[in-house]
């Protein structure tokens, strides 16, 4: 744009008291007396509330923004000056305005919205502050895993995304025709990734990850990002070491940048604060313990009480709202009680799910048998239970993928292990040694009835300078959903695809 106005960032805002700026954005909000406007503008760097005073020789300014809508684009120009009441602590004395493109009607109003309306407007919804928070905070969040394994020595290594067998099971796999051949989308970059390790020492792949998942949970997706690592001449306790040296580095990093932006999505801090090494270390048989015992069962019959309690305050909460909005009188007083009405009530229905599903998984806890995965609600109860992640280590062979490490000590486990994020949050990352023994190996796959000749090319790993080495994988929208405090990890990538939505 080519012509003497100051063109700044709203980010850049504070460089700039008592100066004349012109700031380029959408508009988010407006509010007029008639007499004076407030106008808040978001830039994609922030928001800030500018201010226009109907005087003489701005009425045509004043008439032509008073009428414009949410979303128009506009460019404002006008004098900065500090004022620590408005959105982001700096204010605007309104001097000019040019309306750039008028948007009528924006679909997504100041009001709250339900969530299947929003997930159908996520083109549009992207450029609320709720979500323009969590997309920085991915954005730091990637960064600083990539900081991390670069500052340690490890080789970026991209691995494929089409994939001629099955990485992770058979049970998730999204198949392609692939020129008239089955070919399958990556479930993890892992086998690829050992191949590298004995060439590099040190690797990690990072890219999206596809699972036909059929669970329309709040953990599960079936395209999301995973970082995975892999190293080495590495054992299962250093795995773990690394495990914590990265989780610590990434959610220092995130709190170093993002405290504001937490604070705004209503993230207790100091939650994030406390995790510090060593994180809590079980085995699995140790965590069936937990599930079977009295402690899991106190959790979740308190949480049942809390609940309960919960809901009962919070239905005479909404019979009060809902009774004060048939006497309401002024538009803005309807819209603020029927926004809470809307928070109070999608508040109500989860609470009322969770005390629907707790005798169930009290049920699931108590009657775990040994050899089962561990499932979703075991995991939220042992995460409860702790406030540091918890290591789950060794767990039964048969539950676990081929290529994991079999305990030397007691073939009926492996070398394995889950990170457990607290809070109820659960798995963040899977990882384990892999089995170096071409015959252990051999004979596992023989167990799974895996066919022998699409992993030679693998097997060729325990044939040729066969070493220990292990590697782990980290979910990326899991991990944002735990940082970010997010019921759901719908919110947590811009696009989200699960089972039934792929669009837009
Ligand atoms: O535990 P998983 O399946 O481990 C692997 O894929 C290994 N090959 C990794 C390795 O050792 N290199 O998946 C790893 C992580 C999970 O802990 C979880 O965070 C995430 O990937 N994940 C999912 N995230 C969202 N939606 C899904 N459907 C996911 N499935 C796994
Ligand atoms: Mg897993």
């Amino acid at each position: 744009m080519t012509n003497n106005k100051n063109y700044v960032t709203v980010s850049a805002l504070a460089a700039y008291v008592g100066n004349e700026v012109t700031l380029s954005g959408w508009v988010w909000q407006l509010r007029s007396s008639g007499k004076i406007l407030f106008l808040v503008i978001r830039d994609g760097t922030g928001q800030c509330q500018a201010v226009l005073e109907k005087t003489p020789e701005k009425t045509l300014l004043f008439d032509t923004l008073e009428h414009i809508g949410q979303e128009s684009a506009i460019e404002i120009t006008g004098n900065v000056r500090a004022e620590p009441r408005a959105p982001g602590g700096y204010e605007l004395a309104l001097g000019d305005g040019k309306l750039l493109h008028q948007a009528v009607d924006y679909p997504i109003t100041p009001k709250e919205h339900g969530i299947e309306f929003l997930l159908k407007l996520r083109h549009l919804w992207l450029r609320s502050p709720r979500q323009t928070a969590i997309m920085r905070i991915r954005d730091t969040l990637i960064f600083a895993i990539r900081e991390f394994f670069h500052n340690r020595g490890f080789t970026l290594v991209d691995t494929p995304i089409f994939a001629p067998s099955p990485g992770e099971g058979t049970q998730t796999l999204f198949e392609v025709d692939y020129f008239g051949e089955p070919m399958y989308l990556a479930q993890t970059g892992q086998l690829y990734l050992e191949s590298a390790a004995m060439a590099l020492r040190k690797v990690y792949c990072f890219g999206p990850t596809f699972r036909a998942e059929k669970s329309k949970t709040r953990r599960h997706l079936t395209e999301f990002w995973m970082v995975e690592p892999e190293v080495a001449f590495i054992d299962l306790n250093g795995l773990l070491e690394l495990t914590e040296d990265f989780i610590c580095y990434i959610v220092g990093q995130v709190l170093d940048k993002h405290r504001s932006d937490l604070e705004f999505l209503g993230r207790d801090v100091a939650k994030l604060e406390n995790i510090r090494k060593p994180f809590v270390r079980l085995t699995y048989t140790e965590a069936v313990e937990i599930l079977h015992g009295s402690r899991a069962e106190e959790l979740l019959k308190n949480e049942q009480a809390q609940s309960e309690k919960k809901i009962a305050e919070l239905e005479t909460e909404l019979a009060k709202a809902e009774n004060e909005q048939t006497k309401a009188t002024k538009s803005w007083q309807k819209d603020k009680l029927a926004a809470a009405i809307i928070q109070m009530r999608d508040q109500l229905a989860d609470l009322r799910e969770q005390v629907k599903n707790i005798p169930q998984h009290l049920e699931l806890a108590k009657g775990f048998t040994w050899g089962k995965d561990l499932g979703g609600s075991d995991e939220t109860i042992i995460s409860k239970l702790h406030d540091r992640p918890v290591f789950v280590t060794h767990y039964p062979r048969m539950a676990k993928a081929f290529y994991m490490r079999q305990d030397r000590t007691n073939d009926r486990v492996v070398e394995n292990f889950d990170l457990l994020a607290p809070e109820g949050v659960g798995e963040i990352i899977g990882g384990s040694a892999r089995e170096e023994d071409l015959d252990r190996l051999l004979k596992r796959m023989q167990e799974d009835q895996l066919p022998v000749e699409p992993y030679q090319w693998y097997l060729d790993l325990r044939r040729y300078g066969s070493v220990p080495h292990g590697g782990f994988g980290l979910g990326i929208e899991r991990t944002l959903g735990w940082l970010s405090g997010l019921k759901h990890i719908r919110e947590a990538i811009a696009f989200p695809r699960m089972m039934g939505k792929v669009y837009p």
